[in-house]
């Protein structure tokens, strides 16, 4: 059964307090993303039931705003979510390249996880750096000014950074 734990639940709580009586719908999308890395980095079906459960909603509306974003993952995903922007300015400076490069690096495709569990590759609309393009978001870090060598080496990185 889908639960949080003790800690997980007082975070959640803590979360949905910072909203009015009757507006604990907005902690939603902080909820989905306690739950996102809570439960294997995605969002199957019951854990999105129990969120809906925790904010007292129906599913509906927890799948509708889980679907509509890119930073939910609707499926398993690997280790590493390599999400590149290809948007306008990304792709005028060469973010085409950049995920064609890791495409044929790590021999996957766009929405693909590599047969080691290591790499998804998820292309994204602009994550709001254009003034760094190509980049690419890593968790909760921004790759910048991306090269075919920036990216390999941070490939490099984090596969040695897999196997300590
Ligand atoms: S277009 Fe890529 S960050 Fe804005």
């Amino acid at each position: 059964m889908i639960q949080f734990s003790q800690e997980k639940l007082d975070k959640a709580n803590e979360i949905m307090t910072r909203y009015p009586e009757g507006k604990q719908k907005g902690a939603l999308i902080p909820l989905l993303h306690l739950a996102q890395e809570t439960f294997g980095g995605w969002l199957d079906v019951p854990v999105m039931d129990y969120v809906a459960s925790l904010l007292q909603i129906n599913p509906i509306e927890v799948y509708e705003v889980a679907t509509f974003y890119t930073m939910f993952n609707m499926k398993p995903v690997g280790k590493y979510v390599l999400e590149v922007c290809h948007t306008g300015p990304c792709m005028l400076r060469g973010s085409d390249q950049i995920i064609d490069h890791i495409k044929n690096k790590l021999e996957i495709k766009e929405g693909e996880t590599t047969a080691d569990g290591l790499f998804t590759l998820k292309p994204a609309e602009c994550l709001g750096a254009c003034g760094y393009a190509p980049m690419l978001q890593l968790g909760k870090f921004y790759k910048e000014n991306l090269t075919i060598e920036k990216v390999d080496q941070l490939i490099e990185e984090l596969k040695a950074a897999a196997k300590n």
